[in-house]
């Protein structure tokens, strides 16, 4: 299991489709998200036109695809989905634009990984639904302009950051998902569990949510190992043992912390005295890419308190020691 990449297996995909949430009232927590996005869409309902372009970012699994498909539900229109790397040349965003039926949408996952060509092609479909388009190389050449119908794009991303700055600003409103509080995660839990039809108790959602990683798929994971776990042992219920004894077979601690993680604050404390340590040399250390130290690793540290991103690199907290077991070393001054 890959937890902290999120990432999905087929299985999980068919269980992703399960237990996604088809409405804003299933849709748990994000309120002010929600809130924007009903005003968003009661507006363009109203006038009968399409909804400004929209953009969500955020980690891997905090619901972004899910927002994009209720949008959709809610307007009444049908949603289209592509992802950054699946669109190689510009005509292959110009045959999704060009195919797109009034008011539909086009949802573009990882928008952040789209190459030029496409986002050349993009920038002014987007701003003024019209397509260009060249015909021919060399000398014969020729541009023309196709008019579109009118059409919603909505862009996911995790790296909002490599997104180009044009690109951005053709959205018409973005939206930051940030992690779950451990209540809304509680209530994803639930409300999976109910729909999975598993008995949980209320220790076990509460233990569940610990390791959860703040994040709606992550919880969605370790509730289907705990139920694999209960059907197997026999067990009456998913309590808070069944929980334990699963996240141990999946040496997963009680912060949801993977050996991945805590191997990133291991290094920063033996290696490097608890930091700082820049991230070219942590990278190196590790053995794993920047990008994904940045990414993936370091956001969920940061937000449980177990590091800290300073000007000159990364520092170990006194709660990483705390949880690793290991005696700080007191510094000559
Ligand atoms: N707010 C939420 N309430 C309930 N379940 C959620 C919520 N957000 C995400 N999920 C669950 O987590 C899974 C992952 O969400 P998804 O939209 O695919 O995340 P992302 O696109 O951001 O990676 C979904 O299948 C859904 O079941
Ligand atoms: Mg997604």
């Amino acid at each position: 299991m890959d937890q902290k990449t999120a990432k999905k297996s087929k299985e999980e995909q068919n269980l992703e489709t399960l237990l996604r949430p088809g409405s804003f009232e299933d849709y748990v927590g994000q309120e002010k998200i929600k809130t924007n996005l009903r005003l968003i869409i009661d507006a363009a309902k109203g006038r009968g036109e399409s909804s400004d372009h929209l953009l969500f970012y955020g980690q891997a699994g905090l619901g972004k695809t899910t927002l994009a498909y209720i949008i959709g539900k809610e307007l009444g229109v049908n949603v289209r989905s592509t992802s950054g790397p699946a669109l190689e040349k510009a005509g292959d965003i110009a045959a999704l634009l060009s195919n797109l039926e009034p008011h539909e949408i086009l949802f573009i996952d990882e928008i952040h990984r789209i190459n030029k060509l496409v986002e050349e092609i993009l920038y002014p479909a987007l701003e003024s639904r019209t397509l260009h388009l060249i015909i021919g190389k060399g000398p014969t050449a020729r541009t023309f302009t196709l008019d579109l119908p009118p059409f919603t794009v909505i862009g996911a991303t995790t790296r909002v950051n490599l997104l180009s700055s044009p690109l951005r600003s053709r959205f018409g409103a973005t939206f930051r998902l940030d992690y779950y509080g451990m209540g809304d995660i509680e209530k994803i839990i639930e409300r999976s569990a109910r729909i999975l039809g598993a008995p949980i108790t209320p220790e076990g959602i509460h233990e569940l949510a610990l390791a959860s990683r703040f994040t709606p798929r992550v919880a969605n994971r370790l509730l289907k190992r705990a139920r694999d776990y209960v059907q197997v042992y026999k067990k009456k219920h998913i309590d808070k043992q069944a929980v334990e004894k699963t996240l141990a077979m999946l040496e997963i601690d009680s912060l949801g912390l993977e050996d991945a993680d805590r191997q990133l604050l291991e290094i920063i404390i033996t290696k490097f005295n608890g930091g700082p340590v820049g991230l070219k040399t942590l990278a190196a250390s590790l053995n794993e890419e920047m990008e994904t130290i940045e990414g993936v690793y370091e956001p969920f540290l940061m937000k449980l308190g177990l590091l800290h991103r300073t000007p000159s690199g990364r520092v170990a907290t006194p709660l990483a020691y705390e949880h690793l077991g290991i005696e700080r070393e007191k510094k000559l001054l």
